[in-house]
This record gives C-alpha cells, structure tokens and sequence, in this order.
C-alpha cells in the first residue's frame, strides 16, 4: 500500500513562480511515489479573504488550471473541492472539541497571518474561524489518512497541530488516525520582483504560470538588482539580487559561473535578465502549451474535478464511519 500525501493551496488567485519552485514541481514528483490527494481549500479563503468571496469560483478554476499546467496529472492523483466535502465539515466540529484556545493562539502562523491583517490573535476580536483554522485544515488531512503533508515552512505549525489532535483523538477514541508528518522543502522562499519581501499577489510583485513569455520578460527586466552595480564592470553582489535568487532556485547548475562572473564585473545586470527569461521561457513553455490546451477543454476540467471529488467524498465516508464508531455516534434508531 501506498504511502497517502495531502496537500494544496487557497484559491485566492493564479499561481507564482514562488509556487512552482516551491512545492508545484515537488508534487509532480510525488505522484508516482505516493497516493496524492490534492485539496483546493476554498473555504480558507474566507478566513482572510472575506471580501473576494465573489471570486472563489473564478480562482478555483485558475488553480486547477495551474495544477494541470506544470504536470499535476488527476489519473495518478485525487484533485477535490474543499467545500464540497461535507464531511470536511463534521470532522472539523468533532476535532474543534479536541483542542483549547489557547493552544491555538499560540500557533505562531495564526499570529503572524492575523498580523499581516492588522488583527491581534491575542484579542479576542479575533474571529472564531481564523483563529479555527488549523482545526478545518487538521481536518482535510485526517480525513484522508494523510501520512504526509508537503508544504512550506510557514505550514509546519499546522501539521505538528494535526498531529496533536490525531494524538488526543486516538487516545480518548481509539486508534484511528496515523500521525500525520510536514514534509518541508529545501527551498527558500522565493523574493518578490521588487526584492523586498516574499512573491505574493497583493504585493504586484509576482511572475505567474499563466503570463505570456513577453509578460514574463517584461518582469524580469523590471526586477531589482544590486543597487551598486550601475556598470557591467562594477563588482556584483548577487546575493542581494533577485534575478541571481531566481536563476539559483530554477537553474542551480549554473548559478555558480553566473556568480563568479558578477562579482568579477564581467556580467551586465541586462545580459543576466536577458539569459534568465530565456531559460525560464524555455521551462514554461511546454507549461503554457498544456494551459492553453486544458483552458480550451472546460468538459474535461469538469470532469475529473466531480470524479476526484467523488473519490473525496468516498474516501471522506469510509473514515466517518469509523470515526463515528468510535466516538459512539453511529447510532441510528431514529432513523
Ligand atoms: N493552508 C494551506 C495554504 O495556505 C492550504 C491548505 C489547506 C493545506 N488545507 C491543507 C495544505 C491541508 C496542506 C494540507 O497554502
């Protein structure tokens, strides 16, 4: 039997580069290793995204588009709709019973993400669901049976929470959950074209998987570089350049010359740029083609979202049943 892996993203727009680096090219890889389950988790758009709610339905298509685009294939995999699994939702009331406030106000994402909306985790205007969410996403993992979760190191709390609860609901339930585990890449987040923070959408920083090869070349052109080196012959300091960044992340075979040769004022910050749309271009290409293709396919982007999300919701029944069996509330007389 196969190892299971659960993982995904929020449909709050398409994609980046930070993505693909970051975890979209591991997936692809995982799916001949693994039983991958692969969640697009609109709920948790409500969580700090509140006011887009009018796009959920736009950007679920745009993530599964991005899915398919770099590879993520749904004859190895199960692609599903968080919100369409009702029984995400029973095992999120029965979970919530498992862990306190206070353990969830000290998850330092929670924190952080509740910063970054100027709201205080330790007040308690906080709302319930943001601060509840480890407990919907400890959720979507458990009721897959997850062994394995690959997500970035601002997820990890969220895992070691899941675990926590799997522990807990085991130890007062029975066996019943394996302990699920993060698996964290080795890649650091990528920066944002303007250097200064991480890649994201409300920054306007981002290089996505659906621009066209000019966009793409256009973006990269706009990207900071070393403030100091105004000539080609300046000695470079790539370590504090986003275009060094991005061709060590893609292509790390040959960051090394790419390096040297910066530093040594023998490489133009243009001809750096120039070198790296073309290999990136040369690496979305086949990317593109296949959006376009699926893009023109809505029937069969239909489709394997009901089957897989069938698949889910089957899956998602036969651990009810057991969780449900062990509690004692597989009761039905009344019925
Ligand atoms: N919180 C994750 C993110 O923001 C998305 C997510 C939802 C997830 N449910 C999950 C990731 C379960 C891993 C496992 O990217």
């Amino acid at each position: 039997m196969k190892q299971i892996i659960l993982t995904g993203d929020r449909p709050t727009g398409k994609l980046h580069l930070g993505h693909y680096v970051g975890t979209l090219k591991n997936r692809v890889l995982l799916q001949d290793q693994y039983d991958c389950y692969f969640i697009v988790a609109d709920y948790q758009v409500l969580v700090d995204h509140l006011d887009q709610h009018r796009n959920i339905e736009k950007n679920v298509h745009q993530v599964i588009l991005d899915w398919l685009s770099v590879g993520m294939d749904p004859n190895k995999s199960t692609f599903f709709i968080q919100s369409k699994i009702p029984q995400l939702c029973e095992l999120t009331s029965i979970l919530s019973m498992l862990v306190t406030v206070a353990r969830l106000r000290r998850n330092p994402t929670i924190k952080s993400e509740a910063q970054d909306v100027g709201v205080d985790s330790d007040k308690d205007s906080i709302v319930y669901g943001f601060l509840g969410y480890p407990v919907s996403q400890a959720a979507d993992i458990l009721l897959f049976k997850a062994n394995l979760v690959p997500v970035g190191a601002d997820q990890k709390p969220h895992i070691e929470q899941t675990e926590e609860i799997a522990q807990r609901f085991n130890y007062i339930f029975g066996d019943t959950f394996p302990l699920p585990k993060a698996l964290i890449g080795d890649v650091p987040r990528l920066s944002g074209l303007d250097g200064s923070s991480k890649m994201s959408k409300s920054k306007g920083n981002a290089i996505y998987l659906s621009d066209t090869a000019e966009e793409l070349g256009k973006k990269v052109m706009s990207a900071y570089t070393d403030p100091e080196k105004l000539r080609k012959t300046d000695p470079g300091h790539p370590l504090t350049c986003v275009v060094f960044q991005y061709t060590r992340a893609f292509f790390s075979v040959d960051s090394e010359n790419l390096e040297a040769d910066c530093r040594a004022g023998k490489l133009g910050c243009v001809s750096c740029k120039k070198l790296l749309s073309s290999k990136l271009n040369t690496l979305f290409e086949p990317i593109r083609e296949r959006r376009y293709r699926f893009e023109a396919d809505s029937d069969y982007v239909r489709d394997i979202i009901s089957s897989g999300t069938r698949k889910a919701i089957e899956r998602g029944e036969e651990t009810m049943g057991k969780v449900r069996e062990a509690i004692g509330l597989s009761f039905n007389k009344y019925f």
